[in-house]
């Protein structure tokens, strides 16, 4: 619905111009030039241009409030999200990392951030006819613990999980993709950034401002810092509460004892839960149970969207 030029708050007597002159909504001005808008309303350039400006102004908050609540619905349903081949976090996070959001991953060092990081680096490329997102990765390192050789280690056990999918279904399109699909070609996909300090970050940020609006899904990581209390001290994520509420979920990698947990703590639609995994040579995955045909070693790709669940690895 197009709103009416009437009812924005610009002077009375510059909006009767433009109503006589024929600009009943917004749709009627939006794109003319001042020029345009004076010659024909009779008003002054600056009167046109101002009304011009409240006018864009206004009317875009008002197109950013046209969206019904099922339209919204359906727009969070087709952006989907990236597995991180720990089913228990999976099913957690409600599929995976949701895409077009922010998702915070605090944690104790060594914990699991950064490998958490390189998964989803990898994961989000996976071919679409697997469940997956078929995406790209920039990835900004603000700590210089970017490795390849391991990101290498997590790539080739993607590729060897889809390729015993393709086994296991003999479909043209998983053969199709996985001639694409290779450890070399997920590296060539992943735009490496390293930044050493925030002016660096935002610098990056801004020179990517196209690239980004096509492609990125954002992981943001936040270390972990000691707050000093008079009776005690608790391990407090570094950027502080206020930078809680940018992100829309935040996941907390914490450790009990030798083992490694994660919780789900913030989260628009999961309650909050937490689950076990654990670190291998292949990546990021569920710990491993007594029931060797549930390995979750070799996790399921979007089990949703799995034509069939007799995969095995
Ligand atoms: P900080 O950056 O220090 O805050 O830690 P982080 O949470 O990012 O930790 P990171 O993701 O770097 O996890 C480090 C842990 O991952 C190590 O203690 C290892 O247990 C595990 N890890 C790292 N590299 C490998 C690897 O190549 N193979 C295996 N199996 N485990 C690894
Ligand atoms: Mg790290």
């Amino acid at each position: 619905m197009q709103r009416e030029v009437g009812s924005f708050p610009i002077a009375p007597s510059i909006r009767a111009r433009l109503v006589a002159a024929g600009f009943h909504t917004l749709h009627d001005v939006i794109d003319l030039a001042v020029s345009e808008v004076a010659g024909e309303a009779g008003i002054s350039e600056e009167a046109a241009q101002e009304a011009l400006q409240i006018l864009k102004r206004q009317g875009s908050d008002s197109q950013i409030l046209k969206h019904t609540a099922l339209e919204l619905l359906e727009q969070e349903q087709a952006q989907g999200c990236i597995i991180t081949f720990c089913s228990a976090l999976d099913e957690i996070l409600g599929g995976g990392v949701p895409l077009g959001k922010i998702t915070e991953i605090c944690g104790p060092p060594g914990v699991g951030k950064t490998q958490l990081c390189m998964q989803l680096a990898v994961d989000v490329q996976i071919p679409e006819c697997f469940g997956g997102n078929d995406g790209e990765t920039v990835y900004f390192d603000t700590e210089s613990s970017f490795r390849v050789e391991r990101l290498v280690e997590i790539a080739n056990a993607c590729v060897l999980h889809c390729s015993l999918i393709t086994q296991a279904h003999q479909e043209e399109g998983h053969s199709l993709a996985m001639q694409r699909f290779t450890a070399n070609n997920i590296l060539s996909q992943i735009y490496y950034f390293s930044c050493q300090d925030y002016i660096e970050l935002l610098a990056h940020i801004h020179t990517l401002k196209d690239f980004l609006a096509k492609h990125l899904k954002v992981i943001l990581t936040n270390q972990m810092t000691t707050r000093i209390e008079p009776r005690e001290s608790f391990l407090v994520p570094a950027l502080g509460d206020s930078w809680a509420h940018a992100a829309t979920s935040r996941l907390t990698l914490h450790w009990e004892g030798m083992q490694r947990y994660a919780t789900l703590c913030k989260s628009p639609g999961q309650k909050e839960s937490t689950i076990q995994y654990q670190i291998t040579h292949q990546g990021f995955r569920d710990v491993q149970t007594a029931h060797p045909e549930m390995d979750s070693s070799k996790p399921e790709i979007n089990p949703r969207k799995r034509p069939r669940e007799d995969d095995t690895e």
